[in-house]
């Protein structure tokens, strides 16, 4: 299998780079705009640091774009298009569409980690999915063969459901994320131990996994417990934001409830 190459050495470059690495893979080089960050990842993955994007001309094999999606349309101007035809160039952003991409150009695709990344935090990527598009079916083939060394779930996906999943993906894990630090920050105004609400996380966790979570839901704004839910609030009375908060979720629990 020819190299891999990493524009980007930040949470995705880090994972995908060990993936790869581990499935013996060679990392043929790794650009970021810190040049200490690419010449850290390189040391760890027995690569090297490129000086820039357009050094990927005339090399061969797959080169990702992990930068954050802001940044991708400009890097795109920096990458040289006129000598990468053995290259096959994917972004990995669940947010972006296809047509980031210059008009015209096939080489080109998704290779979308569908997983919250954070380097210095190792991930089983066998378990990993990659959802992966391109505008040419032989590109689709060959992200498919790539991403088929690093995880048993590889899933082409269209341009229309890439960002759907993404949207699903922010509620279920950013969002979730959020109440978590507002759940740790509650229970730190009176140093109250965080620990008592693992079995609790672990159950929710647990049973969303099997179970359709509409048939789940238990707690005060579900059973209409309005006489709970004003205390609650009354607790909240100095953290107007997290109250609003609040008010929203449960809401939309059970929109009868008159808060
Ligand atoms: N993290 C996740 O959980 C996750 C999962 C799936 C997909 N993704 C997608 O993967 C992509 C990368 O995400 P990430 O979490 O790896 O991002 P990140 O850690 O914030 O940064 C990635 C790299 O991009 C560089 N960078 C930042 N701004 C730039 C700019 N304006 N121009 C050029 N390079 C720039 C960073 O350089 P510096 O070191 O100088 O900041 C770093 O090398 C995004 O499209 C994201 O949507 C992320």
């Amino acid at each position: 299998m020819k190299p891999v190459f990493l524009i980007g050495a930040g949470n995705v470059g880090w994972h995908l780079g060990q993936a790869f690495h581990r499935a013996g893979i060679p990392i043929g080089g790794i650009w970021s705009r810190n040049p200490d960050r690419s010449a850290a990842l390189a040391t760890l993955l027995d690569s090297r640091p490129l000086a820039s994007p357009m050094a990927l001309s005339g090399k061969e094999g797959l080169a990702l774009i992990a930068v954050p999606d802001r940044a991708i349309a400009e890097l795109l101007t920096a990458i040289p298009w006129q000598d990468i035809y053995g290259l096959t160039l994917a972004h990995t952003s669940g947010g972006t569409p296809m047509d980031v991409f210059p008009e015209g150009q096939s080489g080109v695709g998704v290779f979308y980690p569908l997983q919250t990344l954070t380097q210095g935090f190792p991930t089983d990527f066998s378990q990993v999915p990659v959802l992966i598009s391109a505008r040419d079916p032989d590109r689709v083939s060959i992200l498919a063969a790539y991403a088929s060394l690093i995880t048993a779930r590889v899933v082409p996906i269209s341009d229309e459901d890439r960002p759907l999943l993404h949207l699903a993906a922010v509620f279920l894990n950013n969002f979730v994320h959020h109440i978590g630090i507002q759940s740790n920050q509650i229970l730190a105004t009176r140093q109250l131990d965080r620990t008592l609400l693992l079995p609790l996380l672990r159950e929710t966790m647990h049973k969303m996994e099997t179970t359709d979570p509409a048939l789940l839901q238990t707690g005060p704004a579900r059973r209409g417990d309005l006489t709970t839910i004003l205390t609650h609030l009354g607790l909240l009375k100095d953290q107007p934001r997290l109250a609003a908060l609040y008010r929203l979720l449960s809401s939309s629990i059970n929109p009868e409830l008159p808060i």
